[in-house]
């Protein structure tokens, strides 16, 4: 891989910063650019870096694709007015569920989500507004992955040889490129970003449907999202890379009230890792497993088991899909 890593004890993140600025000013020159806020580290802080740059030369959507977590888009939009950045809701959940409908093969659906951000909502949105350049908040264990071939990160368009001019019609630029997630954190700090967000676990470009095994519908994604919603509340306090919730395909044979539930199953992962690139689960006491499955198969009465992985990355990867 030609890329650079800048590790984090050689990054000055002052410096960083300036030297990123100037060079997103020079390449967008007077024109426009348009960014994708997810509310994760990366794409928060690959914002705020490129309002420094541009201003209001910067247009920021939040794409509501039906695949957020609770409550997200609003609060994610809330927090970035406060820090007197607009950022518009684009809604765009018909045109994903429509290309995820009937796919079930993890490659597939990663393809489904580039292609719907790519070229319909971010093709539509350049058309629109007139930018030139899409910002986007790519780190370095993002193009690592997938050019070693283990995922298809959402997000991964020169490096795989697409050219997003002739493919999509615009420029993409990728400030953060070089950087994996700990030294992001120390741009995202050094740029003001509130700690909620730059300590924020971090959370996949596919969404939750990186967390659905087999077809992604509403429904399913409904099922998942409560899950995660418990099992974030829950796990919080451990202070762990990453905690989440994973919707299985099977179904499996339990019982309510004495009678026979066929029902469904929820994974919980949580993991212990510095860089995503490997990882190992965190030795959670019993009772907080007893009280995750209590509250899962309480509060999301379709579920009949929950489990917890003890899988390290490698051969397991944190996400499912
Ligand atoms: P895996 O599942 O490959 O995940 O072990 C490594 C880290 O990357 C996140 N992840 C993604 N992030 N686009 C992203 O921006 C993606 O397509 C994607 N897939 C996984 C994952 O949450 C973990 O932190």
């Amino acid at each position: 891989m030609e890329l650079k890593e800048i590790k984090l004890e050689d990054l000055h993140p002052e410096d960083f910063i300036e030297e990123k600025v100037a060079e997103i000013k020079s390449v967008v020159g007077s024109g426009l650019a348009i960014n994708a806020l997810s509310g994760g580290v990366d794409s928060s802080a690959g914002t705020l870096l490129g309002h420094r740059a541009l201003g209001d030369r910067l247009k920021t959507y939040f794409i509501e694709n039906g695949i957020m977590r609770q409550d997200e888009p609003q609060r994610i939009v809330s927090l970035f007015k406060a820090m007197g950045i607009p950022v518009e809701i684009v809604d765009a959940k018909k045109q994903f569920f429509d290309a995820l409908k009937g796919l079930t093969d993890p490659e597939e659906k990663r393809e489904a989500i580039t292609q719907t951000f790519y070229k319909d909502v971010f093709g539509e949105l350049v058309k629109e507004s007139g930018a030139k350049y899409l910002l986007q908040g790519t780190n370095y264990t993002d193009v690592e992955e997938t050019v070693a071939g283990v995922k298809r990160q959402h997000n991964i368009l020169e490096q795989l040889g697409i050219d997003t001019q002739a493919t999509y019609g615009y420029a993409v630029l990728e400030p953060l490129v070089q950087l994996r997630k700990p030294a992001v954190r120390v741009v995202a700090k050094a740029l003001g970003l509130p700690e909620e967000l730059y300590n924020r676990p971090p959370f996949p470009g596919p969404a939750l449907a990186a967390r659905v095994i087999g077809e992604v519908t509403q429904e399913r994604v409904e099922l998942v999202r409560k899950a995660t919603q418990i099992v974030e509340s829950e796990l919080q306090s451990t202070g762990a890379f990453q905690y989440l919730a994973i919707l299985h395909e099977d179904k499996v044979t339990g019982m309510r009230d004495w009678k026979r539930d066929y029902g469904i199953q929820i994974e919980v992962r949580c993991w212990e890792s510095s860089d995503a690139k490997t990882g190992s689960p965190t030795r959670l006491p019993y009772e907080t497993l007893e009280r995750l499955a209590e509250r899962i198969t309480t509060e999301v009465p379709a579920v009949v088991s929950v489990t917890y992985n003890i899988t390290k990355k490698p051969p397991s990867t944190i996400e499912v899909v």
